[in-house]
């Protein structure tokens, strides 16, 4: 059995969730990714995540009587599984304290935006909106709210006046497929530290021991 074991929440494209995958089957992500849990069997995420050999939870929300009904059932499949990590990568739904409760400190995100700037849903199109010209991404931990757990790391993209909502998701993307593998890896090191809303890295460890960006 791995030593650190990471399940993934997703119900989208799994771009996130393929750099996962790439980053742990070439040793880098310093744990195995155990299982894929989706609310979208139909999102490619399940294809990918087939494809690379990777056990799936699949459910449909509408078939249960209560968000926290299909939560309860997640969390015993985590539990069996020894989950170490929970890392949401475009898990499209709140969680609630069924979860957030009993893999507190244990459970992470990824926004695309620099939080607490424009959380929710639509972060790249509320910046180009709003006229920004500084936005980026933020990894964080989950708490009961709307992206309002404390801030892991983040790292700044510039808009320009030519960018498009098409574009700037286009280096958004690729720089958290650069930063989430690196962050997840920090947590299997046992680098990240959380005391209230302040969260601590050994950076200098970090940048021994991963080929990833390490400075918060
Ligand atoms: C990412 O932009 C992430 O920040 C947000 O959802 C998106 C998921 O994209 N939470 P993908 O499915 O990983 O391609």
């Amino acid at each position: 059995m791995s030593s650190f074991r990471i399940a993934v929440f997703a119900s989208g494209q799994g771009s996130n969730f393929q750099a996962l995958v790439e980053a742990a089957s070439n040793g880098k992500l310093g744990g195995s990714i155990e299982l894929l849990v989706s609310d979208k069997p139909q999102a490619p995420v399940v294809q990918k995540a087939q494809s690379a050999g990777i056990q799936c939870h699949l459910f449909q929300p509408k078939e249960y009587p209560s968000r926290e009904a299909y939560e309860q059932e997640i969390v015993e499949k985590l539990n069996n599984l020894k989950i170490d990590l929970i890392v949401l990568a475009g898990y499209m739904r709140l969680l609630t304290p069924v979860i957030v409760e009993a893999y507190a400190g244990r459970l992470i995100n990824i926004h695309p935006s620099l939080l607490p700037a424009f959380p929710g849903k639509n972060a790249i199109g509320q910046a180009l909106d709003y006229g920004v010209t500084l936005t980026g991404i933020t990894v964080h931990f989950v708490d009961g709210g709307m992206d309002t757990g404390p801030i892991i790391a983040q790292r700044a993209v510039e808009i320009s006046a030519s960018d498009t909502p098409e574009t700037l998701s286009e280096s958004i993307h690729e720089l958290e497929q650069q930063l989430y593998p690196g962050v997840v890896s920090w947590f299997a090191k046992g680098l990240v530290k959380l005391e209230g809303r302040k969260v601590t890295i050994d950076a200098k460890v970090c940048r021994e021991n991963t080929g990833f960006m390490s400075e918060n």
